[in-house]
């Protein structure tokens, strides 16, 4: 296996892993070291899978500093089911959640809740989502059940670095697609969930931090598999859990921590972002779709001067090596997903490229 047989990859999800972790369970595949089985072929009640389990458990709790408070669930059902379970869970009878939107994510988010129960539009940036919501513009509302957000709307590129203030309500956090991308204070959040298949992993696995205070008031009536208490009770392990999700999820972590941590992965993210975003602002040719500070440091999007361009630049991008920049169908234009793992060679590839694309076209 070589590199050069690899392309740059600047898919939104699922998206580029690191190549350690891909050699590594390329390598282990079939066996893994010492058990003569697959990772593929092992029970999850068995020792090895558990070591499996809770290494990575360590790790996350070691890299995001999360607390002994909060319990760590991989589930499955993507961040598209924490949507549904998150209100199924914590919004009781007569309460009323507050959510902020700020891109189709978050949209998607308060749709599901409103079909559980009583919520309240606090903020939204849309239609256009060119920016995130700013504390003094939240009309939150005192007593609600929690709070709602997303750190980072995928499709649009807009993120919000830290967490809204809500006056002591419990604050829920899609992260799907900024976890780990650089430090998480935890304590902040009530509950933090993500899709593994942007940052963290294969698709298949979600990642669930769940302050346990705040579990144990979901109704009795939920079925099991959407009732957070039932889940925590052996976390991860109520039903077959993602297994080999959760194994590569595990080599990702190690992947991180021998980087330095998430400090670490931070400046290089922001390193990264910068060249592009220095480039998209460099000539009036590229125009950003975010405003500068709501910028994702995850996914960079931007347009081009019409759609017949960027119909082009996203053919010949993908002639020259760099696939998946052509932007979500519902805002058009490019967008360039750089998360943890994707190199920056190929984002210095992407400046190159689009400087030669300008001079040809512009
Ligand atoms: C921010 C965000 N939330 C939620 C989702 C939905 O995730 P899943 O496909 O795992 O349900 C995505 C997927 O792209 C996302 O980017």
């Amino acid at each position: 296996m070589t590199t050069t047989t690899r392309i740059f990859n600047f898919a939104p999800g699922p998206a580029v892993l690191p190549l350690p972790v891909l050699e590594e369970a390329q390598r282990d595949l079939v066996a893994l070291p010492g058990i003569g089985m697959s990772v593929l072929e092992i029970s999850h009640r068995g020792k090895v899978f558990e070591g499996i389990l809770h290494e990575c458990e360590a790790n996350i709790r070691k890299l995001a500093g999360v607390p002994d408070t909060y319990k760590i669930l991989f589930l499955q059902g993507g961040a598209s089911t924490q949507f549904s379970m998150v209100p199924m869970n914590l919004l009781g009878p007569g309460k009323w959640a507050d959510y902020i939107v700020n891109g189709a994510w978050g949209e998607k988010a308060i749709k599901e809740a409103k079909k559980v129960g009583a919520v309240n539009l606090a903020h939204t940036t849309g239609p256009d989502f060119k920016r995130v919501s700013k504390q003094d513009e939240l009309k939150l509302t005192p007593g609600a059940a929690y709070v709602h957000m997303t750190s980072n709307e995928t499709i649009q590129g807009v993120e919000y670095t830290g967490s809204f203030e809500t006056g002591g309500v419990p604050l829920v956090c899609d992260t799907s697609s900024d976890m780990f991308a650089g430090p998480i204070d935890v304590s902040k959040y009530a509950l933090v969930y993500a899709g593994a298949q942007k940052n963290m992993g294969p698709a298949g696995v979600t990642l669930v931090l769940i302050r346990e205070d705040l579990a144990v008031k979901a109704p009795a009536t939920l079925p099991s598999m959407l009732h957070y208490p039932t889940l925590l009770k052996e976390p991860s392990l109520y039903n077959t859990p993602p297994c080999f999700g959760i194994y590569i999820v595990g080599l990702v972590m190690k992947w991180l921590i021998g980087l330095g941590g998430l400090e670490a992965i931070r400046a290089i993210n922001q390193r990264k972002a910068g060249k592009l975003y220095a480039e998209i602002d460099r000539t009036g040719f590229y125009r950003g779709h975010a405003e500068k500070d709501s910028r994702s440091v995850m996914n960079v999007t931007f347009r081009l001067p019409s759609p017949e361009l960027e119909e082009k630049f996203a053919k010949d991008a993908k002639a020259a090596g760099l696939d998946g920049l052509k932007g979500h169908r519902s805002v058009g234009g490019m967008r360039a997903s750089i998360y943890n793992a994707f190199p920056e060679e190929g984002v210095d590839a992407l400046v190159a490229f689009m400087r030669d694309f300008e001079k040809k076209n512009g």
